[in-house]
């Protein structure tokens, strides 16, 4: 397989300074005692070696019997498979947990110390052993363990927007698609090393294609998008390459999904239609699924994306998406697959945001028990901050996923430091019925539940092509494995595992990626609730990166009276989608949280805001407090010359300087557009601008 370099993120393992702890790392794990046979122990072992080598400076001695004469040994391996496991764990206690959970004991075996990792399955083995070792990356003591994890999603999954063949990746800012079409079944080393990044956080499924799947038949497409050609992944030629890249993901208990085309029993089956009631279609689907799972038997399942954005769908032949769904459903159930069928639907409607509830509510309990409805965090698309979808909780006769932006189409793409971690934070904690039930809750516990990320690496040798994005990843797949955790608890570990434990580096780091979010809306949108304010352009694949307030009217409405879209009763009705007490707090601009004001209600420019500011004001105060937060943290990042390796330091560096002139073009734009359409100038003098 050819050498590339590319960056071990946080799975660095540098070697472990601090000697006491060093010792005490070393007396449990230099000796260790693994299981044999499924094929999630050779990445068990594979991890141990790098691990332990890399933090102890020594590869363990791997036994394959209890080792003798050691006084501390690590035990892994599933409760019946091992003396020192079933002789000091109760094995019901180990299965009763959830299939992925594990549990890391430090117990006493025949008179010598011994830290056990068992599991109900292979699979929790491994994030068991991704989590011990992440003990030791941060310093933090193993000497009287007793962790017992589950996750708190079913499946945790990465959606990748990769075009096959081409090998760009739709919004993806780190250059290439990792995954060589071209030469797969032949696989890279780099395939391995990404399932390893992917399942040290939890993460269990990966969709490795575009959800456009095919040049979309709308008004300038043209050869930007042209090389969409993921569909054809699911020819009998290419299943090939699928089942290849499967044979890797599966030794990290990562399973393999596809995006397919609606239309795919025409395009590959070469039927008339794609009518799912079609008794033609039906057999072509089940045919396909059992041609899959042939060659890939834990396959996951399909993503599709219908009747969305020139993506053709069950609309096509008069049929309701439950329909639609349920035709492909059919044809997985047998196998144990799923569909992830994609909320993202708008047209008819003069305000998108009402959309895909119209759609999807009123089917609720209409999809097979293997669909899951995938419902984007907000109502409109990744923007900095949207208020949470109104399906969260209003569906609860289906199964759910939470569709969430890894990469970063809308907060500043490969340049800016955008750290999503608090915005997801902020979504799965809402509360949908102001009763206790957040999103998390909502989304939890039920069969085919879960959460999906849009991919954020690529071939660059940093795989995100900005550090810092590393850190969305890291948090993503974090917070989907137990979305309690709080943002400070990740980053620090990111932080920890990535730059070292320097008191001043990890203060820094954390401050930068804490308060980066808040920066970016603040000048991407003037953070009182407007946003899709950005450039398209005449590519089909838009720019969605510098700032065009005036191109999308319909997105913000401003004209010399105010601004903002009245979503009440008397105006689109959106707000009335969300349950109680909900609906009723976002109705009144008086009990409407200030930072989705304008995404509620039309005001004047001088209504004013509980404090006495108003809205103009606070739009001018905010875009400039955006900027200046953002030199800020670059400061910070400058401050940190030295302490961190030039190679990193120098990259995000970089970046900032071109993420403070580009928040500046962001604010000057904006400013100038409102001053434009309200006549009121800043009372602070700053707008106009010079
Ligand atoms: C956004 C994004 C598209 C993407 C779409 C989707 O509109 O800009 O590139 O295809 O979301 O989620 O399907």
């Amino acid at each position: 397989m050819p050498v590339e370099d590319y960056d071990d993120c946080w799975l660095r393992y540098e070697p472990v300074e601090d000697e006491e702890l060093s010792n005490a790392y070393r007396r449990h794990c230099t000796h260790a005692y693994v299981s044999e046979g499924a094929p999630e122990l050779g990445a068990v072992r594979e991890e141990l070696r790098r691990g332990l080598g890399g933090l102890l400076g020594r590869e363990p001695h791997l036994w394959q019997h209890p080792p003798r004469s050691v006084d501390g040994f690590l035990a892994i391996g599933l409760p019946d498979e091992m003396r020192p496991i079933s002789e000091s764990v109760d094995p019901d206690e180990v299965r009763g947990l959830h299939d992925e959970g594990y549990l890391i004991r430090s117990v006493e075996w025949e008179g010598s110390d011994c830290t056990v990792l068992t599991a109900p399955r292979d699979r929790g083995l491994v994030y068991g052993t991704f989590h011990l070792l992440r003990l030791m990356a941060t310093g933090e003591p193993i000497i009287d363990l007793d962790v017992v994890e589950e996750p708190a999603n079913e499946t945790r999954m990465i959606n990748h927007w990769d075009d096959p063949f081409r090998g760009s990746v739709e919004r993806g800012y780190a250059g290439r698609t990792l995954f060589d079409w071209e030469r797969l079944p032949d696989l890279k080393e780099r395939y391995y090393d990404y399932a390893r990044l992917l399942a040290s956080v939890g993460i269990n499924g990966v969709s490795v294609n575009n959800v456009n799947t095919k040049i979309p038949g709308r008004e300038g497409a043209n050869e930007v998008v042209s090389g969409q050609a993921g569909w054809q992944l699911l020819e009998s030629e290419n299943l090939e390459k699928v089942a290849a890249l499967a044979s890797v993901f599966r030794q990290y208990g990562i399973k393999t999904y596809l995006s397919v085309n609606y239309a795919s029993p025409m395009l590959i089956g070469g039927l008339e239609t794609a009518d799912p009631l079609d008794p033609a279609v039906e057999e072509w689907w089940a045919g396909k699924a059992e041609e899959v799972y042939d060659r890939i038997p834990d396959f996951g399942g399909f993503v599709v994306k219908a009747d969305s954005e020139g993506q053709t769908g069950p609309y096509d032949y008069d049929r309701d998406h439950a329909e639609g769904a349920n035709v492909i459903a059919r044809a997985l159930a047998p196998h144990g697959g799923r569909v992830w069928w994609r909320a993202f639907v708008y047209s008819e409607h003069e305000d998108r945001a009402v959309q895909a509830y119209e759609t999807f509510e009123p089917l609720d309990g209409e999809f097979h028990e293997n669909v899951t409805v995938q419902i984007k965090n907000g109502p409109i698309d990744f923007q900095p901050r949207e208020p949470v979808s109104t399906l969260f909780g209003a569906m609860p006769e289906t199964a759910m996923g939470c569709e969430l932006q890894i990469t970063g189409e809308y907060t500043g793409q490969g340049v800016h430091a955008c750290y999503l971690v608090p915005q997801w934070k902020e979504v799965l904690e809402f509360d949908t019925d102001g009763n206790g039930s957040p999103v998390k809750d909502v989304l939890g516990g039920t069969e085919g539940q879960g959460i999906a990320g849009v991919g954020v690496v690529g071939d660059d040798p940093n795989w995100f092509g900005h550090h810092l994005a590393g850190a969305n990843l890291y948090g993503y797949g974090r917070l989907c494995w137990d979305p309690d955790l709080d943002s400070e608890t990740v980053t620090d570990e990111w932080i920890r595992q990535s730059f070292g434990d320097d008191p001043t580096t990890v203060e820094t780091v954390s401050e930068i990626l804490l308060d980066s979010w808040e920066a970016s809306i603040d000048y991407h949108t003037g953070g009182i609730g407007l946003m899709h304010m950005m450039y398209n352009g005449e590519a089909a694949l838009e720019n969605h990166y510098d700032p065009s307030p005036g191109e999308w009217p319909e997105y913000h409405v401003a004209d010399g009276e105010g601004i903002g879209i009245d979503r009440t009763s008397e105006g689109s009705g959106y707000v009335e989608q969300y349950r109680e007490p909900v609906a009723e707090r976002y109705a009144s601009p008086e009990d409407c949280p200030e930072e989705l004001l304008l995404f509620f209600h039309r005001l004047p420019w001088e209504h004013e805001l509980a404090d006495g500011t108003t809205v103009i004001q606070r739009l001018y105060d905010n875009c400039f407090a955006g900027v200046e937060e953002v030199r800020r943290l670059h400061d910070r990042w400058s401050s940190l010359e030295g302490d961190i390796d030039d190679r990193r330091h120098r990259h995000v560096a970089e970046r900032f300087d071109e993420h403070v002139l580009q928040a500046e073009r962001w604010r000057d734009t904006l400013v100038t557009f409102f001053h434009e359409h309200s006549g009121v100038a800043d009372e602070r003098g700053r707008v106009p601008l010079d």
